[in-house]
């Protein structure tokens, strides 16, 4: 962040009968106190993060106040027209503000402030011999000025500018004060500028996770490509299997990051989606069995511990395929997403099941002791994401449920 200015010594016209540091009056006390106050209020909405645009307002209204003067301006500078905008202002009208212009060369007392950095104060305006006055000036019947670089990102913002159409003179302190005025400004300039380049870092940032994760989910279904490849011109009907089984794991994978890149975060992904997607792909054509998906929307879960939910449901969906139906061509899997119960913890935790109609499992059949290597990976997952398996017979069939709380116990 840039330092604020200090206040330079100001310029101002010479003054003969002036005496330069008169003892200060109880209303110029009162009024010094009134500036101070007025300084910390406006740092504080600075620091509140109030619109630039309502904050130039505030600014303008509030510098006026402290300075009893009738206008007040923020002129913003415009490079390639080298003139400066009444961007807000007190004082004046709507054809001014937002539409008036006036020189940023240096003999225009704003234009002197752009350039130098210094604080110009004019009590004299009409005895001005440094500066032209400018015609927006003169024509509001201004009698003295003050003006005050703002400071930007890096190149000057602007000025800040105060003018009475009164007697009296603007000294050392209010300029003190109009700089003081002018550097908040400036450092919500700045924290705007950090806000902006942090909001447009975190986009940049956003937009590459998405694409890493569509070139991820693309590799891998290229993987899945191949398999299936491999698989179509296996000659053993075992192996054919197992590649087709292989391309369905790795297919449930990439879906995850298919999910990922539609979603604006990475973190989480909605389990019934990704689970749709995945039972999809079970249903058409990899498994030879009708996968009817039924799932509660809006369920966000950590990716890390949807992926091996994913992966038990493709094995579970898989062995439906295999051993359910041996005799029937009508292969018809059910695979459903719930909340837990109605139970205070409801909300936290989530049943999935995987059930079918068919033959039943095993005599004897026991999860713990199953040589298959999709029972063990089931196993593994489900104690790798604090998920209670079990396994229910029904007649007919088999239902597998996975239990687990939404969020990993701490
Ligand atoms: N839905 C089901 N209906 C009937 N039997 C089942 C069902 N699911 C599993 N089984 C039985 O459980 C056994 C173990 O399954 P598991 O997935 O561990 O091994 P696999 O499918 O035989 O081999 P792999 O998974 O390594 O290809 C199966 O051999 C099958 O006998
Ligand atoms: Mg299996």
């Amino acid at each position: 962040m840039t330092v604020p200015p200090k206040t330079p010594r100001p310029v101002v016209e010479a003054s003969p009968a002036a005496d330069p540091d008169p003892p200060p009056t109880r209303s110029a006390l009162a009024q010094r106190i009134r500036q101070q106050e007025i300084l910390a209020a406006l740092g504080v909405t600075a620091l509140r993060g109030m619109p630039f645009d309502d904050l130039l307002d505030e600014t303008a209204r509030r510098t006026a106040e402290a300075l009893e003067a009738e206008f007040c301006k923020v002129l913003e500078y415009l490079p390639t027209e080298k003139r400066l905008l009444v961007r807000a202002g007190v004082g004046w009208g709507p054809d001014v503000i937002g539409k008036a212009t006036v020189g940023a060369d240096l003999e225009s007392p704003a234009g002197y402030a752009l350039h130098t950095g210094k604080p110009v104060i004019s009590n004299h305006l009409q005895d001005e011999q440094r500066f032209r006055t400018p015609d927006l000036l003169a024509r509001a019947g201004v009698r003295r000025a003050m003006n005050v670089i703002l400071q930007g990102e890096g190149a000057p913002f602007g000025v800040l500018e105060v003018d009475s159409r009164s007697d009296g003179e603007f000294g050392e302190h209010d300029i003190a004060f109009l700089q003081g005025a002018a550097n908040i400004l400036g450092m919500a300039l700045e924290r705007q500028r950090f806000e902006r380049n942090l909001t447009a870092a975190l986009e940049r940032q956003s937009l590459l996770m998405k694409e890493v994760n569509h070139r991820i989910k693309n590799s891998l279904q290229l993987a899945v490509s191949m398999l299936q490849l491999q698989a179509g011109a296996a000659k053993e009907k075992g192996v054919k299997a197992q590649l087709g089984v292989a391309a369905s794991r790795i297919l449930t994978i990439a879906r995850a990051h298919q999910q990922l890149y539609k979603n604006d975060h990475v973190e989480t992904l909605d389990l019934s989606a990704y689970l749709g997607d995945v039972c999809r792909d079970l249903g058409g054509g990899a498994t030879a069995c009708t996968v009817d998906f039924d799932g509660v929307p809006g369920i966000a879960i950590a990716t890390d511990r949807a992926i091996p939910i994913a992966l038990a449901v493709t094995e579970l969906v898989t062995n439906v395929a295999k051993y359910a139906y041996p005799e029937a061509a009508d292969k018809r899997a059910w695979v459903r997403v719930a909340r837990a119960g109605d139970g205070a913890d409801a909300a936290d935790r989530i049943v999935i099941s995987v059930a079918d109609d068919g033959a039943g499992l095993p005599r004897g059949f026991d999860i713990a002791r199953s040589k298959g290597l999709g029972m063990r990976i089931v196993a593994a997952f489900a104690s790798q994401i604090g998920a209670a398996l079990a396994v229910h017979r029904r007649s007919p069939g088999t239902e597998f449920t996975l239990e687990l709380p939404l969020n990993p116990p701490r």
